[in-house]
């Protein structure tokens, strides 16, 4: 049987009023300015998928960040590290709002399945709650939040269309706490040399399977042109980075992760 569809929805009224105190202002940004008109079709169609594709991965990130607090509980860690965290699925959830808005204004959103394995994770180390949280916070925090940050940050700094801009400088302000987590979790925790061990496998494994598009630029940039014959303009107003920009700036990324990850003798 096929997956499911990934569908969102909105309940306004009382949720969307208790939702905007918590994270006020999104109204503000400015809506209704992306003409995807002024663009190549093909390149449109392209970002509908990728900001389609950047919804689900904030809603991943959410359940995999409700997966962190439920963990935090159960192992009774510090009430300001709970603390902390217990605010961060409010903070994806506006980022899926503020893809989902966006799509919107490229046309639509396109067909996308998906995985009840991504939004319903089996733990990994059941047997050892404090483990499998820290393989969870190891994972989402201490890669993919910290990885996210400068990427995202080179994106915002390339965006040349001011609704693009101002979603991801909103998006880059939240993922900075919630790289912090996964690091302050590390100093906190009381891990053994073998957890240590555990960690560094699957850190490895992890870093691996995402790192081969990070070494290989697909295109490079020419005369303000692409490889395959885009304006890069049209690229950065269309919120992603050039190939190029992107392997240096998650390259470097990555490098810090492994040496931040080694000081706590994840030694990947
Ligand atoms: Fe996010
Ligand atoms: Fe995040």
């Amino acid at each position: 049987m096929d997956a499911p569809f990934f569908a969102l929805s909105w309940s306004g009224g009382g949720a969307e009023r208790a939702f905007r105190r918590r994270r006020p202002g999104v109204d503000d940004l400015p809506w209704g300015t992306l003409r995807p008109g002024d663009h190549p079709p093909v390149l449109v169609d392209r970002a509908r998928l990728a900001w389609t594709d950047g919804a689900y991965v904030e809603y991943a990130t959410a359940v995999q960040l409700s997966t962190i607090v439920e963990g935090l509980l159960r192992v009774r860690a510090p009430i300001d590290l709970i603390g902390m965290a217990g605010d961060f699925v409010a903070d994806e959830m506006l980022h899926v709002e503020l893809h989902a808005r966006v799509v919107a204004e490229l046309g639509g959103a396109v067909p996308y399945r998906v995985s009840e394995a991504v939004l319903h994770p089996a733990p990994a180390i059941p047997e050892r709650p404090l483990l499998d949280l820290a393989w969870n916070m190891v994972r989402t925090c201490c890669i993919g939040e910290t990885l996210a940050v400068p990427v995202l940050a080179a994106t915002r700094k390339v965006a040349n269309h001011p609704l693009v801009e101002a979603v991801f400088a909103r998006i880059v302000e939240d993922e900075g706490p919630h790289a912090q987590l996964g690091w302050l979790f590390l100093e906190w925790a009381e891990l053994t040399d073998e957890d240590r061990a555990r960690l560094t496998g699957l850190a490895r494994r992890e870093l691996s399977s995402i790192g081969h598009t990070w070494l290989d630029p697909r295109s490079t940039v020419r005369d303000g042109v692409t490889t395959e014959g885009y304006p890069v303009a049209a690229v950065h107003g269309l919120g992603w980075l050039d190939s190029e920009a992107y392997v240096t700036t998650a390259s470097a990324a990555a490098a810090q992760v492994v040496a931040r990850l080694a000081r706590f003798g994840i030694a990947v």
